[in-house]
């Protein structure tokens, strides 16, 4: 019983332009995806954990979180869904269907345990997830440049974070016919949504960010100084 824990960390953080994948930069003197991983190991009721990894990866095993019993690796793709399907495939040969499965990204390393418990709370399909907080424009693209086509009502728009949650069988079917379709799969949530499901929204908060721009460190660290202070 309990729940699993997907982890897709097979990125190149192309954004980040770093001298690494961001997974390994360091946070608060610590590689980011330890900080991750070392989060989710705390969270109640937790089975284990699935991390994809790039087959060219040679620094997983040097931390520490890697040597826990509770925590497995297998070889990532070449987009993110490819990466959560091989994490998937492994799970769905060892647990049962209905097992309950987390996909977190390891690039947001300071989601909350609040919200972990919030999204366990909530209905099997389910995604954390933010009330926009911008006014939204949809764009048009002109010759120059982009321009606005119209703005829209900015209180049905929600952003996407991680966790995403729903039943292993459920996420492996939708993922796997998703992608075979040629869907555009840019989240969990959206292989269901090809599938025809209608994934839960649970508000989640604001500070749990995507590690993505240079920036993100300094932001990630002062979160987590603050919450851990
Ligand atoms: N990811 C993955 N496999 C891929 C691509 C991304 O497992 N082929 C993971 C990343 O490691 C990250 C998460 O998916 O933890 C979210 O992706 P993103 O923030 O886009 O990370 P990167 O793809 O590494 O960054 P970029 O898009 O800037 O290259
Ligand atoms: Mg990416």
């Amino acid at each position: 019983s309990g729940f699993w824990v997907v982890v897709p960390a097979a990125g190149v953080g192309r954004r980040m332009g770093a001298d690494r994948p961001k997974q390994y930069l360091p946070l608060l003197g610590r590689p980011l995806l330890s900080l991750t991983l070392r989060n989710i190991l705390g969270w109640p009721g937790l089975a284990g954990v699935v991390v994809a990894l790039s087959d060219r990866d040679s620094d997983f095993s040097y931390l520490s979180e890697s040597k826990d019993p509770r925590v497995h690796r297998v070889t990532g793709g070449a987009e993110r869904a490819d990466s959560v399907l091989a994490a998937l495939d492994f799970l769905a040969a060892r647990e049962a269907p209905e097992t309950p499965v987390l996909v977190h990204d390891a690039a947001r390393p300071c989601v909350a345990l609040e919200d972990i418990e919030k999204l366990l709370r909530a209905e099997p399909v389910a995604l954390l997830a933010q009330p926009a907080s911008d006014t939204v424009k949809l764009s048009r693209k002109d010759e120059s440049g982009p321009s606005v086509d119209r703005t829209l009502d900015r209180g049905s728009i929600w952003l996407a974070q991680t966790p995403q949650r729903a039943p292993l069988g459920l996420l492996h079917a939708c993922l796997r016919r998703a992608l075979a379709q040629g869907a555009e799969v840019t989240d969990e949530a959206s292989a269901l949504e090809f599938c025809g499901h209608s994934p839960r929204l649970v508000p989640g908060r604001s500070d749990n960010i995507k590690v993505t721009h240079p920036p993100d460190i300094v932001l990630a660290e002062t979160i987590l100084r603050l919450r851990y202070a």
